[in-house]
């Protein structure tokens, strides 16, 4: 089996496997992060979505080879309980989730959207999350929650 490797979370990590194997089978299956979920199967619905060099990818029919010597992020590497990303606070803040199957996959996006734009226009964060699906209806909250934590960011 060849060895892949990348850095997933700011960590090196090798992982035999084949090469086309999916990434999300591989981050759920085989390193144990379930963050990145399982929705659609088809890149569709986004609950996968992770960030591969900066880019929001989505990790259900994103093969192993694709990330290879890449920076793979996930959900896990975003914040922690103790030290939450903005983005975690503000959805907090703007009770932005109800379910909360889809926003891991949110936030993957919106962190994506932020590290290329940090001052994102309200059409610009709705362009951003428009291929993520929430079937909680809880979008205009997201958004809002977005925003917010633009706003805390360019305020640090
Ligand atoms: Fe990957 Fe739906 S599970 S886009």
């Amino acid at each position: 089996m060849p060895r892949i490797r990348f850095r997933l979370n700011g960590v090196a990590t090798d992982v035999d496997a084949d090469p086309d194997h999916v990434l999300l089978d591989v981050l759920r299956g085989r390193l144990g992060l379930t963050g990145p979920h399982f929705g659609c199967g088809s890149g569709e619905c986004g609950a996968c979505r992770v960030i591969v060099s900066d880019h929001a990818v989505t990790a259900c029919d994103t093969p192993l080879w694709a990330v290879k010597d890449k920076d793979v992020t996930t959900i896990e590497g975003l914040g922690s309980a103790e030290r939450p990303h903005p983005l975690q606070r503000a959805f907090i803040a703007e009770q932005a989730l109800q379910c909360g199957y889809c926003v891991s996959g949110i936030l993957m996006s919106a962190a994506a959207l932020l590290k290329q734009n940090p001052s994102p226009t309200e059409a610009e964060v709705r362009g951003a999350l428009d291929r993520n699906l929430c079937r909680c209806g809880s979008h205009n909250r997201m958004v809002r929650a977005v925003l917010r934590a633009a706003h805390e960011m360019a305020a640090q």
